[in-house]
């Protein structure tokens, strides 16, 4: 049973929760219930959205900038504080203002953080008495991601994704993001997958204790070696732009790049931090994607960052 907690629950909290990049993504073969058993690694990176939630006559949430993002009872964010009302049985309507700097459908996991943001906000701002568990579990019935979005850091996701152990990877890990025109629908990367496969033999990638061998070593060289994803071929093969996207990050000096999970954002992982500000400035001007954004890792998970009686 959840329970509130006796101290006076704050009137707005404000919460970031960052993206995800899939260092290692293998994926299997389509189950009855429409999913696939994966295994990856998800490494969380200090791109975030900042969600404010604010107790209010009704529900509503609004997203700055708009673009692209699921409005009403489709937005997971609503989707979340809605859950979380029904299963502790407390709380009322909240408004929910989500400042998004993550990718909209960019394979970023973005709907998931705003998901595990409004469910840690919401449990703050009704002073509820649930652990990370239970909200990892409530989570993963909104999406597969977001569990890993309530964990942050380094961690292997087996399962649809939604099972979690941490991976011990403390040497920050530096990237530069090249965000593409437009999303891609998750569903149909899989689905393309799926008819990849029926058709050819698209690369599958090794085991995943190699990436877990080269974060251990906390070279970035090795981990670059080792980036893979079973849904890149198919990400390509819907936006065969991204081929150029991935070639011109590595001529800009990128010691590796990805596809990030269902794209079309790609990942391209730099030595340190000041060839990441190179690569990033060279690859803007390449034409190849829409805009870059540096960003480094292991971030945290979906952390209350402020909270107050008023809104300032
Ligand atoms: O769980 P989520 O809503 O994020 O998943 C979106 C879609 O992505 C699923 O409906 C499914 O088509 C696909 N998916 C999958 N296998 C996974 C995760 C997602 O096929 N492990």
């Amino acid at each position: 049973m959840i329970t509130t907690t006796a101290h006076r629950a704050p009137a707005v909290v404000r919460v970031r929760a960052s993206a995800k990049i899939n260092l290692h993504l293998a994926v299997g073969d389509l189950r009855p219930d429409g999913y696939h058993d994966l295994v990856t690694v998800f490494h969380a990176v200090d791109l975030a959205d900042e969600v404010t939630l604010q107790t209010a006559e009704r529900h509503s949430v609004r997203t700055v900038p708009a673009d692209g993002v699921p409005v009403g009872a489709k937005n997971l964010a609503g989707v979340a504080a809605r859950m979380l009302a029904r299963r502790s049985g407390a709380g009322g309507p909240v408004a929910i203002e989500i400042a998004k700097q993550i990718p909209v459908a960019g394979g970023m996991a973005g709907g998931s953080a705003d998901a595990a943001a409004a469910l840690v906000g919401c449990a703050a701002l009704w002073g509820l008495d649930i652990g990370r568990g239970e909200l990892a579990e409530i989570g993963a019935a909104i999406g597969a991601d977001v569990p890993f979005a309530l964990t942050g850091g380094t961690a292997v996701g087996t399962g649809r994704g939604d099972r979690l152990s941490p991976v011990l990877a403390r040497t920050p890990l530096h990237w530069v993001l090249a965000l593409a025109d437009g999303g891609l629908s998750t569903p149909a990367v899989f689905a393309e997958l799926d008819r990849l496969r029926t058709v050819s033999a698209p690369p599958r990638v090794g085991a995943v204790t190699r990436m877990l061998a080269a974060l251990a070593s906390g070279d970035p060289a090795q981990v670059a070696a080792v980036l893979g994803n079973d849904l890149q071929p198919a990400a390509i093969s819907l936006q065969p732009g991204l081929r150029r996207t991935l070639r011109a990050g590595l001529s800009a000096g990128a010691l590796g790049g990805v596809v990030s999970g269902s794209g079309p954002t790609v990942a391209l992982l730099c030595a340190d931090a000041e060839s990441a500000g190179g690569v990033a400035a060279e690859l803007a001007g390449s034409g190849t994607c829409r805009t870059v954004r540096v960003a480094s890792g292991p971030a945290p998970g979906a952390r209350v960052v402020g909270s107050g009686s008023v809104r300032h």
